[in-house]
């Protein structure tokens, strides 16, 4: 034991292997975390590094800001490090002056500019996101466990999942829930902003150009936290009045027998005990209002395209497609099935 400790080679060897056991699991945790960070930029997934409101660029300003600090810093600390390592196999040390030298400068200097620089940086954020006063559009959104309600109180229009806006103008989002808390976020539009029980919360929204952007909920609450999503869609300004004319309008009367049939089928089922369509006289506000569900982009929170086939599966087995949501399934007959299908498309 004596001997292998005065040994100077086996020293060399277990230095090297010393370094040799920090370095691999430092590589490996760097590569697994730059896997997993490009592993989440799908396609499909709405980013904040791809902002199209003012809020939204503001926020991703500060995170590559971040980002590049953290980067510095990282760099900075590996390359202590490596001379660290190096340095203990030479065993050449400094003297006192020095090491006392690279403590402050090492140790007080550069983390308190690089801590103030971060404070600064994201105290400029926040400032730049306080709302301005008063836009011309309010819109309430109302957060059920685990759909989006969405009205428009002074022009009278309720909808559900899908939030219309007109581009290049601040609209003003005020958000509370009727159950639990969920938080609403756009990630593309601005940050997050809860949804609390009791209490209403505005965030201002402002989408620079027009388009489909998605939002979810982002904090957990429930069972279908994860399928409670929405779209906003942000229109020319000349095409969003005549959106808003046409959802203030009742719903349209049924224009053909097959029509009436499906209509008949579903005022007389259960369906009234939750969904409203206007212009009928079904008024229950549980569910997402129906009147105008055909012009609609999307079902069931935000999760299916709003098409036939995902309006039959939906209206059969709601249990499967979103287990934990409030909707029971139904077992009409084929015939039956068609007409609400027909009826339900209808209503645009
Ligand atoms: Cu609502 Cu999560």
């Amino acid at each position: 034991m004596a001997h292998l400790i005065c040994d100077p080679d086996s020293q060399q060897r277990s230095r090297r292997t010393t370094s040799e056991q920090i370095l691999r699991p430092a590589l490996v945790l760097t590569a697994i975390g730059v896997v997993l960070a490009l592993a989440g930029c799908g396609q499909d997934s709405p980013s904040i590094l791809d902002p199209r409101g003012p809020g939204a660029a503001r926020i991703a300003t500060l995170w590559w800001w971040l980002f590049a600090l953290g980067g510095a810093v990282f760099v900075v600390v590996v390359a202590t490090l490596a001379v660290a390592i190096m340095r203990a196999r030479r065993a050449d040390h400094e003297s006192t002056g020095e090491a006392i030298r690279f403590v402050v400068i090492g140790g007080i200097a550069i983390p308190a500019v690089t801590l103030l620089a971060t404070f600064g940086l994201t105290l400029w954020t926040t400032l730049g996101l306080a709302d301005a006063d008063q836009t011309d559009l309010t819109i309430e959104v109302i957060g059920h466990q685990f759909w989006w309600e969405v009205r428009y109180p002074d022009e009278d229009v309720v909808t559900a999942n899908e939030i219309h806006i007109p581009v290049g103008q601040p609209v003003t989002i005020q958000v509370t829930t009727s159950d639990v808390i969920h938080s609403f976020w756009v990630p593309q539009l601005h940050g997050k902003i809860d949804l609390i029980p009791g209490r209403a919360n505005t965030i201002q929204l402002q989408a620079d150009e027009p388009g489909e952007y998605r939002g979810i909920c982002a904090e957990f609450c429930g069972l279908a936290h994860a399928h409670m999503q929405f779209l906003v869609v942000a229109s020319p300004a000349d095409e969003f009045p005549a959106w808003l004319e046409r959802q203030r309008q009742d719903a349209p009367l049924p224009e053909d027998d097959i029509v009436f049939r499906g209509e008949q089928l579903f005022l007389s089922s259960a369906c009234v005990y939750c969904h409203t369509v206007r212009g009928t006289n079904d008024s229950s506000e549980l569910g997402p209002d129906l009147t105008h569900l055909a012009s609609r982009r999307t079902l069931a929170g935000g999760i299916l395209e709003n098409n036939r086939g995902n309006l039959a599966a939906w209206l059969l087995d709601p249990q499967t497609i979103k287990p934990g949501n409030a909707m029971p399934g139904t077992d009409f007959s084929g015939e039956d099935l068609q007409a609400i299908l027909t009826y339900l498309e209808s209503l645009e």
